[in-house]
């Protein structure tokens, strides 16, 4: 019997080995495994378009076809919608994949599911055998981004999309207008987009194609137009809408208070009415967000609260559900209008209060760049609450650095969003972005691409090799350092520099801090205090490298400069006596993300082990 048992503990993938992420509501493993042979078929009981094409990309995914079965109950709508069921089952034996789901929705997940699943062996590709039954917690799971602030061109759009479908995300927001720039074409006002965007828009076919690109993936797509406020670049081409005298241009710095749309002027409704006529059948979602934040430094409530039931009323003719930020939140806001909260998840218990569903931005800011352990912990509840949305605002993010501050992050707020809430063990999560890092650069991410390309491009050099050893123990500064140490930040400032090129959440610096940590708890660690002093050792010896190079090069100027600072931590560390905490303040907008456990090396008065070894002789 217990040989039995042993067999089976061996021969059956143990769950906590599997690396789906999100993680399914629920998993069954089977003993055996799937092992897709050269007789394979695709057979779906329905006729449907967004199945045709997603089993088409998973043959080419996969290099050739698979046995697969699905069965569909429904068609599901032809708009997608929240109400939509978006369960499945996932069933793999040992030579087919069988999927059931009531609606295209779920077969779209379980195949994303499938190929998370699935390895390539000499035999073929196989996966374990097994069935997950699942459906998401919420049915709001989105993500932000801001083409406004700088313009993100539609592959980067596309390929985001992809990730968004492999994580099982369903919502794009799309933040087309700010007082940066105005990105979409209007037939009806063109002046919008010709004095609005300095040429970076989208043309409406443009703006078709990625909504049909997304819904082939399960994802909705929400516009964004900004009013009253951030709306600077609306009064570029009609100054007569705002509510105070022009001219007005394009806004090129961050932050503060710019002129906005007059809210109690009759011509701006009516252009909006316009405007949002055109719009709503480009944009066919029910849902239509019209901003509403940050509007004024001295708010006239009143005066906004009007107009956001007049803008409420526009898009209710239309046939739209109104989404607000959570300034649009007042008394007499008409019920069926979703508020989305980011200055404090307060404002949906609020909402809640009023009757109206809310969405949870607070927390999910990826521009702070905090590491997936505290975005992975932050729980939208309440009854309203349809969801969350993570927030990529593209102040300092550019279309080549953006996927390194979206990915792998993002795929954590989606478990949050998608997984039970019991789901919160952050060893295991991290596990699994390593894997889904290396599935979404196989999908054509670029987070680890365009890292490399930027270090090369800063090292001015095909050998990154001293740059890269600092860069992955370094973090960009948070928003607000980024804003401090350059109040004079514009659109056009490049964004190529070593802050831009480090990534949140460095990996390295997690690994060496969990070593510092074991051997806090046991000093009696070797293998920890070996780890430990290899990397000290390694930082010194780097540096020694690097700045003669950064000596040379002024790209390299600041690397330099946090180079020195992290060797004099390693070689304070690797000294061995007890010594009070450097301290370390960003440095070129740059964290050290290993510097907490470096101090509390050098607090604690830590021994390197090679000190008691001796020397090789050689
Ligand atoms: C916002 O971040 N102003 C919505």
């Amino acid at each position: 019997m217990r040989a039995v048992l042993l067999f089976f503990a061996l021969a059956v993938p143990a769950l906590s080995q599997l690396t789906l992420l999100p993680k399914p509501a629920s998993v069954q493993t089977r003993p055996g495994s799937l092992i897709f042979g050269p007789d394979a078929r695709i057979e779906t009981n329905i006729d449907e378009p967004r199945i045709a094409a997603a089993t088409a990309r998973l043959t080419t995914r996969l290099g050739g076809p698979v046995n697969l079965r699905i069965h569909i109950e429904s068609p599901g709508n032809p708009v997608q919608s929240l109400d939509e069921d978006e369960s499945y089952r996932l069933e793999t034996t040992g030579h087919e994949a069988l999927i059931t789901a009531p609606n295209p929705l779920g077969a779209l997940y379980a195949l994303e599911t499938l190929l998370q699943l699935l390895t390539k062996t000499p035999a073929g590709w196989t996966a374990p055998a097994l069935v997950i039954e699942d459906r998401p917690r919420f049915p709001w799971r989105g993500l932000l981004l801001d083409s406004a602030r700088h313009f993100l061109p539609l592959d980067v759009i596309r390929r985001n999309l992809d990730a968004m479908a492999a994580v099982k995300l369903n919502v794009f927001h799309w933040h087309l207008s700010d007082d940066q720039g105005f990105r979409v074409e209007s037939k009806r006002f063109p002046k919008l987009h010709e004095l609005g965007s300095d040429g970076d828009f989208y043309s409406q076919d443009q703006i078709r194609g990625i909504v049909q690109y997304a819904r082939d993936r399960g994802i909705r797509v929400v516009p964004e137009f900004d009013m009253p406020g951030h709306s600077a670049s609306w009064l570029a081409g009609y100054p007569e809408l705002a509510a105070g005298p022009g001219p007005f241009q394009i806004v090129r710095t961050w932050g503060g208070y710019n002129p906005a749309l007059d809210p109690a002027n009759p011509n701006v409704l009516a252009f909006l009415e316009a405007f949002i006529g055109e719009m709503a059948p480009l944009f066919p979602d029910q849902f239509f967000h019209i901003g509403g934040d940050e509007v004024s430094d001295h708010p006239q409530t009143e005066l906004q609260a009007r107009f956001n039931r007049q803008v409420h009323d526009i898009l209710a003719k239309q046939g739209k559900r109104m989404e607000g930020w959570d300034e649009v939140l007042a008394p007499g806001l008409p019920k069926d209008a979703l508020i989305q909260s980011w200055r404090g998840a307060k404002s949906l218990a609020d909402a809640a209060r009023l009757g109206h569903d809310g969405l949870l931005s607070t927390g999910f800011y990826l521009d702070y760049t905090e590491p997936a352990a505290k975005l992975y912990l932050v729980n939208p509840a309440g009854n309203r609450t349809l969801g969350a949305e993570a927030c990529m605002w593209t102040e300092y993010v550019s279309a080549e650095n953006l996927d390194s501050r979206l990915w792998p992050r993002t795929a954590a707020i989606a478990e949050r969003l998608w997984s039970p809430a019991v789901t919160r063990d952050i060893p295991d999560l991290y596990r699994r972005v390593a894997v889904i890092d290396a599935e979404l650069d196989q999908l054509g991410l670029r987070h680890n691409v365009n890292y490399r390309t930027m270090l090369r491009r800063l090292a001015g050099s095909n050998d990154t090799e001293a740059l890269q050893t600092l860069t992955d123990v370094l973090e960009p500064g948070s928003l607000r350092v980024r804003h401090h140490a350059n109040p004079n930040y514009t659109q056009s400032t490049p964004l190529d520099r070593l802050v831009d090129t480090a990534r949140p959440d460095s990996a390295t610096a997690r690994q060496f801090t969990a070593a510092v940590d074991r051997w806090l708890a046991n000093r009696a660690d070797a293998e920890a205090n070996r780890e430990i002093a290899r990397w000290l050792t390694l930082w010194v010896a780097n540096d020694a490298k690097l700045r003669p190079l950064a000596a040379r090069r002024p790209a390299l100027r600041e690397a330099g400069l946090v180079s020195a600072a992290l060797a004099k931590l390693a070689s304070t560390a690797l000294a061995g006596k007890p010594a009070r905490p450097i301290p370390v303040a960003p440095i070129a907008e740059v964290n050290i993300a290993v510097a907490p456990a470096i101090n509390k090396l050098i607090v604690r008065g830590y021994r390197p082990a090679y000190q008691s070894y001796p020397r090789s002789a050689q």
